[in-house]
């Protein structure tokens, strides 16, 4: 498969692991960049410490091309964007903040910079930050898709940019990948369907859960980590949807984040108290999501824990291997283009 995403990377198919917490691990990226496509790790959780030695393990289980992603409304991410730009990362990924200063280190070494957009307004800051590709996620996305559904938010960036797009939210299959190209897109990325595999550390329950869950079984919400994101429709969802909160509550919260990040809470604490009502509500609301996002990915706990998950749960009924994940997809939209040959004449 050749678009100018395979072409960048330089990878097979043009089929990317979105960066998730806890799951998108060095195996996981090892898995999806051998078997063709390329994985992204997710640092969003990591201290320093662990983002080198992950990306150390990363070379040890691949030498294709792989990324990594600093979500820069986190505190400490960009301690951890210096980390990738320090080791070289091939490709490095930002998402919600301006990654202008990140595109600029990443050049120099030859690396190529992907960003995260859920607007307009958004894709054409980060072209114009210097971002080589978008990925582009829309509402039916797990986690923090936009407002708009991928059907429509796809091709409406992709006429206004003139770097290449991947497709991102609601893409499980070669249907999807076939349906993504012909948006405009060049590729895809998928978070739900990665989640769903062999390879992935997810808790066995929460596979299962996805596996069995139907279109209608997610909610997309800002009462769990602050910003709109969609989620498992659980216990464990709708106890944190009615929960109360107020501003001071977020510095005595904002510890658990400190901690888990290595990230020196007294600092965290003053930046909190000085950012203003909403955002102090939104940290409050981000330390609870950090620690249910935890309890639900690892421990498959959905009373106390939440679960990022993708519309496209609906359509997804099994366990493969990431490898057969790929294969399946190649092989799909392959047949897509057969159909839609004959059909469209
Ligand atoms: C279990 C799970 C955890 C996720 N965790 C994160 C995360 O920590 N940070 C992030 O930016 N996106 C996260 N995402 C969202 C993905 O990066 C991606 O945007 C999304 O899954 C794409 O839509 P899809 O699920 O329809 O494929 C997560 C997704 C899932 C399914």
């Amino acid at each position: 498969m050749k678009t100018r995403i395979t072409e960048l990377f330089k990878i097979k198919y043009p089929i990317i692991l979105s960066g998730m917490s806890w799951i998108s691990t060095p195996e996981l990226v090892a898995a999806v960049s051998n078997a063709g496509g390329m994985g992204i790790l997710a640092t969003g959780v990591l201290g320093v410490e662990e983002t080198r030695e992950y990306i150390k393990r990363i070379k040890e289980l691949t030498k294709k091309p792989y990324a990594a992603n600093v979500t820069l409304y986190f505190p400490g991410a960009e301690r951890n964007a210096e980390i990738l730009i320090e080791n070289k990362v091939p490709v490095v990924n930002y998402a919600l903040g301006k990654g202008d200063w990140i595109a600029k280190e990443v050049h120099k070494y030859g690396g190529k910079v992907i960003a995260t957009v859920t607007t307009a307004k958004h894709a054409l800051a980060a072209q114009r930050d210097g971002a080589d590709a978008l990925i582009v996620t829309g509402h039916e996305a797990a986690g923090h898709g936009g407002a708009v559904t991928s059907m429509v938010l796809i091709p409406s960036i992709a006429d206004i940019v003139d770097i290449p797009v991947i497709a991102a939210g609601g893409f499980a299959d070669g249907r999807g990948l076939a349906a993504a190209l012909s948006l405009g897109a060049e590729g895809i990325a998928m978070g739900t369907r990665f989640m769903n595999s062999v390879e992935s550390p997810v808790h066995e329950t929460q596979k299962r859960m996805s596996s069995e869950s139907d279109v209608y079984d997610t909610v997309y919400t800002d009462k769990v980590d602050g910003l709109k994101a969609r989620v498992l429709n659980t216990k464990g969802a709708r106890r944190l949807i009615k929960k109360r909160l107020n501003p001071f509550s977020a510095v005595i919260r904002s510890k658990a984040i400190a901690d888990m990040l290595g990230f020196p809470w007294l600092k965290l604490a003053v930046g909190i108290m000085f950012s203003g009502f909403k955002r102090s509500m939104q940290m409050a609301r981000m330390a609870i999501g950090f620690k249910a996002f935890l309890v639900g990915t690892m421990n498959g706990d959905n009373r106390m824990g939440v679960l990022p998950m993708g519309q496209i749960t609906g359509i997804i009924h099994d366990t493969p291997t990431v490898e057969q994940i790929l294969k399946n997809i190649i092989a799909e939209a392959k047949k897509v283009k057969k159909k839609l040959d004959v059909t469209i004449k």
